[in-house]
């Protein structure tokens, strides 16, 4: 079997470096018409370098591939999307992987530091995935692949911007499974781990080495093919290694909703937190049926 992408159309964004350009470079080696978005600026924001796109549109040229540089800030996301339009005449992929880091603890951050973490990673993402849903809506087609973090999923020191638009991510990645599921359009999210210049701060040599962006691509390139079926769902990948993370709930204790306290919150404090029966909700109607398992509201 090989999987191929021949008449599609995929939009990468921050893909003059580090992961995006690994993405945009397989796609178009496996047949996509590639648009290569990138800033070219640096790794905290700041600036711009059109030579950037247009260097990686070059590599998938060489190849024998289409390209089209794209130099746009994600926050112009309508500008993207217009881009394989004119170019290509449709977007059936969006990757949205642009992203820049501004670490500071909580009590040092700045509303500047907060603001452009937000700008890029957040509401460049959603800037660029509403720009394209409308089209994918249409042509009953869709692929996005949303990026988060392990400090999105987990939390880390210094991260408080980074790591809350992070999660977001995953959030307007669920939000669009499904909305888009009668239409063909799905949603995943993947959490990279890769040496790449966001990562030089914070990882030795021997750590960078092992953590190529090539080896993110492949379930990267597998989530946007049309024979993947999975949406909303969240995946760790790194040095060789893919794993799915999903929601655990625990079986949870009830209490009588006509009247409990403080008191009974903490003597049931360890049936709230044990996992022995616990399940895996997957949307909002999971809540409800907890809510209504509860046997105090079946007293009459
Ligand atoms: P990178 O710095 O090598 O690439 C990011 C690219 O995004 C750069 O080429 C940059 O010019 C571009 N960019 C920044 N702001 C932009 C904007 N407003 N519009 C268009 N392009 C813009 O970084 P890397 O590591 O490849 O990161 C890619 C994504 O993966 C980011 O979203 C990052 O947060 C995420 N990530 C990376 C991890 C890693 O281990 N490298 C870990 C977890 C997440």
């Amino acid at each position: 079997m090989s999987l191929d992408f021949g008449g599609r159309v995929a939009v990468v964004t921050g893909a003059g470096n580090g992961l995006g350009r690994s993405h945009a470079l397989l796609l178009g080696s496996l047949g996509a018409s590639v648009v290569v978005n990138d800033l070219g600026g640096s790794g905290a924001g700041e600036g711009s370098d059109a030579s950037v796109a247009d260097g990686v549109v070059a590599e998938i040229k060489d190849a024998g591939g289409n390209a089209v540089a794209n130099p746009d800030s994600v926050t112009d996301g309508e500008k993207i999307v217009q881009c394989a339009l004119d170019h290509f005449g449709r977007v059936d992929i969006v990757i949205n992987n642009a992203g820049i880091l501004r670490d500071k603890s909580l009590h040092k951050m700045s509303d500047d530091d907060w603001d452009m973490v937000y700008e890029v990673h957040l509401r460049g993402a959603y800037k660029v995935s509403r720009a394209a849903f409308p089209h994918m809506r249409e042509q009953g087609y869709g692929r996005f692949v949303m990026t988060t973090s392990a400090a999105g999923i987990y939390g880390n020191f210094g991260q408080a911007n980074y790591s809350a638009c992070k999660l977001a991510l995953h959030g307007l990645s669920q939000t669009i499974a499904v909305e888009g599921r009668s239409k063909g359009v799905q949603s995943n999210t993947i959490a990279p781990i890769a040496a790449s210049r966001l990562m030089g701060t914070v990882m030795d040599e021997e750590a960078m080495n092992l953590l190529k962006p090539e080896v993110v691509s492949p379930l990267v390139a597998f989530l946007c093919h049309e024979s993947c079926e999975d949406s909303g769902g969240l995946f760790e990948v790194g040095a060789g290694w893919i794993s799915r993370v999903r929601w655990e709930r625990s079986e949870g204790a009830y209490f009588d909703p006509a009247g409990f306290g403080i008191d009974d919150v903490a003597e049931s404090w360890r049936t709230v937190n044990d996992f022995t029966n616990a399940t895996h909700p997957k949307s909002t109607g999971s809540t409800f049926q907890a809510i209504q398992a509860n046997p105090y509201l079946k007293k009459d």
